[in-house]
């Protein structure tokens, strides 16, 4: 059986930035679509903009430009958004387009035909901010449950039948438990239903920034109506090519490809999805999807994000400071997708500090870094790996698939990461268990082999899983392991020797560089230049006393280097003139004053401590890149060394 996923995020208003709000849905939509693609779906990914309404029509005018033009001038950064975090929507619809007014008008015609709209006047409460009507004991104080304002209401407009729809709704819920997700949601929205549902208005009269309603002059389809339609415009239409491939119809199914439809949406929009979607289908005699997932609410620090309060998450800005990567890996592994969570970079950053650096890039390093010290980069035989380690390993790499596999079912985004990252950890204890740099010493070369491509092995499975979450990540580490780009599959991780023997590898700079803590904020304000002197001797004093804060030392980057080469400085007697592994695409070139110490050939293989974020320099006609720690001077001094197997590029301090 052949499988279809076709997965949507909410259409986005066009009355401000992108925030993380919009980035998290979005994301998680396109990591699950990623998923199912690696599994061997055939997905498509939709994402948009919703242009039309009061809300859009009023902030056009404050602006003072056209409804049009306010919606062009806000719709493009949410393309942009999606651009800078990889996230690869096969089309990208906006409500203004005459595509998706056709079928908003389709879609009416077809409610109409199965006789659910009647005219009649609409008064009561309506809320800008939500696009909502209220009745008034929904009212909490006098405003919408969302804390938005309302304001009564007068009008003519044409109403839907939404109160027969009731029993049908429930009907599916009982047939289809998963329809809404979580389940706390989907009790919620029974329960909703359950209270008895009214008839809804869908139409606007006092104004016209909306889709023409056919055969009804002067008004417009509620915003709602028009928004939720997206989901099909997109896909041509019910009658399209599109939607005959990838919605949920009977008829397909009969024929052996079997369709799942999903929405992910955020809480706050449950019950436009889960009530007012699936009865204005039915109306339709459309099938409905095969899901609505609501997920939970990001705060800023357990506070309420609001342009107001200026504490909003600007998703552009994280990506430029960790990564479009990190970022994304943060969002889905720090909360379960259907609660809320606190956002903090101080919890970002030891994400990507801990999991991504330590876990995940280390492994990297080392594996690639031994790989290129023991054989020169080239995969080794597979061997028989039927030791106790081995067993481990294996049996990992096995719980790992079969965990990601289960929880993106459910979509569980962070369990199928830590079920990964079971992998990542069991690869570097085996790293650990097997010390191939004594394997190396005791000269046991077919079990060091062995051990070498066990490791590298893992990391091709474990680059192919992270695939979906870290789009860039895992297809540069792929790259580096020379793996065929048509064999990055889920089908390709079950099977443990698909690294060929014989192939070379490459290595480039850190996956993931740490991160580091943001330095300290000054407790007043900088003075003015003609102050700054008064302050002179404080600073004198810390100068005499030689003791300097935390911050200026972590401005030193000292790492782990491995003396590739050596050599007599061309014109320096005093010099050696040294080529560095320092866990970077290219070998480094520093001069150092040892010559009179050390032979360059005693030198080769050493591991050295270099400062590598010093200025380079041109010493003697021989441009250095770095300086390395030594001790004592002349003929006594002594390189500073790393004992111990620590891979080059690591940090030191
Ligand atoms: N236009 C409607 C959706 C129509 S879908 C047919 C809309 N747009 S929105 O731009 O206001 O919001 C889009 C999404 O952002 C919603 O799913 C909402 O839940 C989500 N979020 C807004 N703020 C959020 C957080 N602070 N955290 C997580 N998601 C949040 O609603």
């Amino acid at each position: 059986m052949s499988r279809t996923v076709y997965v949507t995020s909410p259409i986005y208003y066009v009355n401000a930035a992108p925030h993380i709000g919009h980035a998290y849905t979005s994301l998680a939509a396109d990591s699950l679509v990623r998923w199912h693609a690696l599994c061997g779906a055939d997905t498509f990914l939709l994402t948009g903009t919703d242009e039309h309404g009061l809300k859009i029509a009023q902030a056009a005018r404050k602006a003072g430009v056209t409804p049009q033009a306010h919606a062009d001038r806000y719709s493009k950064p949410f393309r942009d958004m999606c651009d800078r975090l990889d996230v690869a929507y096969d089309d990208f619809i906006r409500t203004t387009q005459d595509r998706h007014k056709a079928v908003v008008a389709e879609m009416w015609r077809r409610m109409k035909a199965a006789g659910d709209i009647y005219e009649s006047v609409y008064e009561g409460w309506y809320s800008v901010g939500d696009e909502a009507y209220f009745t008034e004991d929904e009212l909490v104080d006098g405003k919408a449950p969302s804390g938005h304002t309302v304001e009564w209401v007068e009008e003519p407009s044409y109403f839907f039948r939404l109160s027969k729809y009731g029993p049908k709704l429930l009907a599916h819920l009982d047939a289809h438990p998963a329809f809404v997700q979580p389940q706390s949601r989907s009790n919620e929205v029974r329960r909703f239903i359950e209270q008895g549902l009214n008839d809804i208005s869908i139409s606007r009269a006092n104004f016209d920034w909306g889709v023409p309603i056919p055969d009804a002059e002067g008004h417009v389809a509620y915003v709602w109506l028009d928004a939720l339609t997206n989901y099909i415009s997109a896909l041509g239409g019910p009658v399209g090519e599109r939607f005959a491939r990838y919605w949920p119809t009977a008829a397909a199914d009969d024929v052996g490809v079997e369709h799942h439809a999903v929405h992910l949406i955020g809480k706050d929009i449950l019950r436009f999805h889960a009530i007012y979607w699936p009865a204005f289908l039915m109306s339709a005699g459309l099938p409905l999807p095969s899901q609505v997932f609501a997920h939970g609410w990001w705060t800023n620090e357990d506070a309420k994000m609001s342009k107001t309060a200026g504490n909003v998450i600007d998703p552009f800005d994280m990506a430029d400071r960790y990564g479009a990567d990190a970022f994304r890996y943060f969002l889905l592994r720090e909360i379960t997708f259907g609660t809320d969570g606190a956002f903090s970079e101080t919890a970002l950053r030891n994400r990507i500090n801990g999991d991504l650096a330590n876990d995940y890039g280390n492994l990297v390093n080392r594996t690639l870094g031994m790989l290129m010290r023991y054989r020169k980069g080239v995969v080794p035989a597979r061997g028989t790996s039927d030791k106790e380690h081995d067993a481990i390993l294996l049996a990992a790499a096995s719980q790992a698939r079969a965990g990601a596999e289960q929880a993106m079912g459910d979509l569980a985004f962070n369990q199928a990461l830590a079920a990964i990252w079971g992998l990542v950890s069991a690869a570097n204890k085996y790293v650990d268990s097997t010390a191939p740099w004594k394997l190396d010493k005791s000269g046991d070369d077919g079990r060091l082999d062995e051990a070498l491509y066990n490791q590298v092995e893992a990391l091709r499975v474990i680059g192919i899983l992270t695939r979906p979450f870290l789009p860039q990540k895992a297809d540069l580490l792929l790259d580096w392991l020379g793996v065929d780009p048509a064999e990055r599959t889920f089908e390709a991780t079950a099977r443990w020797g698909g690294m060929p023997s014989g192939a070379k590898v490459k290595k480039g700079k850190a996956l993931f560089p740490r991160i580091d803590p943001p330095k300290a904020a000054p407790a007043a304000p900088a003075p003015a230049p003609a102050e700054k002197k008064k302050e002179a001797p404080v600073s004198a004093k810390a100068e005499e006393s030689g003791v300097i804060e935390f911050g200026d030392f972590t401005k030193v980057e000292l790492r782990v280097a491995k003396v590739i080469a050596a050599e007599a400085h061309p014109n320096a007697d005093r010099l050696l003139k040294l080529t560095l592994d320092a866990g970077e695409a290219e070998p480094r070139t520093v001069c150092a004053g040892i010559a009179a110490a050390y032979a360059p050939a005693d030198l080769v293989g050493r591991t050295v401590a270099l400062v590598a974020n010093l200025a380079p320099r041109k010493l003697r006609g021989v441009m250095s890149q770095g300086m390395l720690l030594a001790a004592g001077e002349g003929a006594d001094v002594q390189l500073v060394t790393v004992p111990g197997d620590i891979a080059p590029g690591t940090r030191i301090s």
